[in-house]
């Protein structure tokens, strides 16, 4: 599902989250850009403190793609230590499929002059750091992107309504695009996430929940181990193995979730087919 239209001052409706951040909800998605629970404090807690921002920025220039600019929290969150650090410089390479979303960002901070230079011109720097905005779906932008990145800030909207984004093979193109001790991190804690994780090469492990925020997901590229790892056994078999698939990484999001549930389905009857036959087995033998 790509939204695109011409640029306008969008009528939005904020939403105050517990944390004191606003958010709003994405017409076409139907679902709110952060958590209710808090719209910055989401972004430390699933992104730039599971990816020990702040460490790396100690130790060396930062490189980081942010998947979904959204309402820019993220890229704020991310500038915001960068700053605090004062450490080494910071730039970001920030990928967002909707021409409303930057509109709707600026509705939500109108005085913010990261976000106005970035509406106008798709880039934006200081001393330290240097923000580059790509209008563009993801699955194209992974061909063009420059890669050697620290860290991946994978934050679409959920995999029931944006399922192009979660599929093995996006992610199999993220991983090269990560330096071999860079990270992958989201939001995600479903099975058909973190099977297509697996498929795709990655060592995949658990981000810790901060409540009243739940915990997600890491993943890191093979031979490196995920910290707080996840067992992949379970996710080589049915049902946890069944992920999402986008061949051409052209396809659209109902195709894709079609593909899946078809192969729900068909283990569900073969589980049921079996389950039958071991009864008429049990009852013949009895
Ligand atoms: C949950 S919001 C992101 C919130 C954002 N990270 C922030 O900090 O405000 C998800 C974003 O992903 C964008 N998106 C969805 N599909 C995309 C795609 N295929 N390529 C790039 N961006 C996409 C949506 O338009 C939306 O702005």
């Amino acid at each position: 599902m790509i939204f695109s239209s011409l640029h306008f001052t969008p009528a939005i409706e904020k939403i105050l989250t517990a944390d004191g951040s606003y958010t709003c909800r994405h017409p076409g998605y139907k679902e709110n850009y952060h958590a209710k629970e808090g719209a910055r404090a989401e972004a430390f807690a699933k992104f730039i403190r599971p990816g020990r921002l702040a460490e790396r920025l100690r130790a060396g220039p930062v490189r980081v793609l942010d998947v979904g600019f959204g309402l820019g929290v993220n890229v704020m969150a991310a500038i915001e230590v960068a700053r605090e650090t004062g450490g080494h410089p910071l730039r970001m390479d920030t990928v967002e499929a909707d021409a409303d979303a930057l509109p709707r960002a600026r509705a939500l901070a109108p005085a913010c002059p990261v976000l106005s230079t970035l509406e106008s011109t798709g880039q934006w720097r200081d001393a330290l750091v240097e923000v580059a905005l790509f209008h563009a779906d993801i699955r194209r932008a992974v061909t063009t992107l420059p890669g050697n990145y620290d860290l991946i800030f994978h934050d679409p909207f959920s995999a029931m309504k944006n399922t192009e984004c979660w599929t093995v093979e996006l992610f199999a193109r993220f991983k090269p695009l990560l330096k071999a001790d860079g990270m992958l991190l989201t939001y995600a804690e479903a099975d058909a996430v973190r099977a297509g994780l697996f498929q795709a090469g990655f060592s995949v492990g658990l981000t810790p929940p901060a409540p009243p925020h739940r915990g997600g997901t890491l993943a890191v590229p093979l031979p490196a181990h995920a910290p707080d790892p996840i067992d992949p056994e379970p996710y080589t078999h049915p049902p946890k193995s069944i992920a999402y698939h986008d061949f051409t990484l052209k396809e659209d999001g109902k195709t894709i979730r079609a593909r899946r549930e078809a192969q729900v389905r068909t283990l569900s009857s073969a589980e049921e087919e079996g389950s039958a036959n071991r009864r008429i087995g049990g009852a013949e033998g009895g």
